[in-house]
């Protein structure tokens, strides 16, 4: 198969396209396999700068509906893998290594996920933007700036992956209550994706947990710090890949099966909080113009923010201080790296 001959001459995408950006990295590749064999996806479009064709040829053997088309930057890849695309998620960009943290990698990935998000506003400004690559925190307002720019931007279609903060919260948990399977315990985990700015809300787990005082601490400083086990464990070759590929399908099934018409879905997504409803009254809370809380999925996407600031208790209300510190930086630096471009 080369690269794009799938998709090549065609005049419009199949019904329900996927684009992974990044498809031939640590996370591109599992997430990929996991969205191909998903029924509910109609063609997957592979776009790396190398190595598409291969993974693209190797997953195209996969015995499922989905059809791969492949591309790379030559001959406007870029624009025929996005085309008419439904769904583009953005897992491009370096990971971590020991002793950095996700800030670290802004000086890179920030240009490569403005470079993306344009390709995107360019060739399908309708399409739910799934972004994967960090620093999360600023990589989200730059492809708002992007969006905005081009006069394309939905806030309610563009999401921040933070579902690995979540998974890790629902294993930790279990590992301390026993809980035989993990997933079947909701914790809502909200703020930002790195460090103190994601706040673990175990007091409201549902069905609730009881986590001993003493464990306390030490659990939410595993949920927030989580990535860094993975990174020391890798020693060098990256951070988490194959959890996060985990954590990136459960998202984008989630949006998925909304678009398609399936009510009740919520997921904590980092959100532009003045563009969805019920964000305001968050924002106002928070000083954070994104922020991620438990988002209700609809077919438009992002139907409404749940408000759970409310509800949270005092050992909660203290790393949320923090969080709202972190987080207010981290979001002004990706805005002003389009703004004012350095
Ligand atoms: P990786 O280095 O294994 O893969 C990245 C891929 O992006 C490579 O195949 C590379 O060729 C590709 N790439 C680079 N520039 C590109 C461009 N301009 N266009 C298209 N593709 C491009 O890295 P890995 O481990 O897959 O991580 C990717 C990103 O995801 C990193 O920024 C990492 O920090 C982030 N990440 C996010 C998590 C989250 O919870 N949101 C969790 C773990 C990692």
């Amino acid at each position: 198969m080369k690269a794009g001959e799938l998709f090549r001459g065609a005049k419009t995408r199949t019904d329900r396209c996927i684009v992974v950006a990044g498809a031939s990295g640590g996370i591109g590749q599992p997430l990929s396999l996991l969205l191909k064999a998903s029924p509910l996806i109609d063609e997957l479009a592979l776009y790396d700068v190398v190595n598409t064709p291969g993974v693209g040829a190797d997953l195209s053997h996969i015995s499922s509906p989905a059809k791969v088309t492949a591309f790379l930057p030559k001959e406007d890849g870029m624009k025929h893998a996005f085309t008419g695309a439904d769904i583009v998620v953005i897992p491009a960009g370096i990971p971590r290594k020991p002793g950095m943290t996700r800030d670290d990698l802004f000086k890179i990935n920030a240009g490569i996920v403005r470079d993306l998000v344009k390709g995107c506003a360019e060739n399908c400004p309708n399409a739910y933007l799934l972004i994967i690559s960090n620093p999360v925190n600023s990589t989200v307002p730059i492809a708002a700036e992007v969006l905005k720019a081009a006069k394309v931007f939905d806030p309610k279609k563009l999401f921040g992956v933070t579902t690995l903060d979540v998974v890790r919260a629902e294993t930790f948990v279990a590992e301390i209550t026993g809980q035989k399977n993990p997933a079947a315990t909701t914790i809502p985990v909200i703020g930002g994706h790195s460090g103190e700015t994601i706040v673990p809300l175990f007091s409201l787990a549902k069905p609730s947990v009881n986590i001993p005082a003493d464990k306390l601490d030490a659990l939410t400083n595993r949920v927030q710090f989580g990535g860094d086990e993975v990174v020391k464990a890798k020693d060098g070759a990256g951070s988490a890949t194959l959890s996060m590929a985990y954590a990136g399908f459960r998202f984008a099934e989630n949006v998925i099966k909304a678009v398609k018409g399936e009510s009740g879905i919520v997921a904590p997504t980092y959100v532009y909080l003045p563009g969805v409803d019920g964000g305001d009254e968050i924002q106002k809370a928070t000083g954070c113009d994104f922020f991620s809380v438990p988002v209700e999925l609809g077919p438009g996407g992002a139907k409404k923010a749940i408000n759970v600031l409310k509800d949270v208790n005092d050992y909660e209300k203290k790393l949320l201080a923090k969080c709202y510190e972190g987080l207010t930086g981290n979001i002004s630096k990706g805005i002003e790296f389009i703004q004012n471009p350095p």
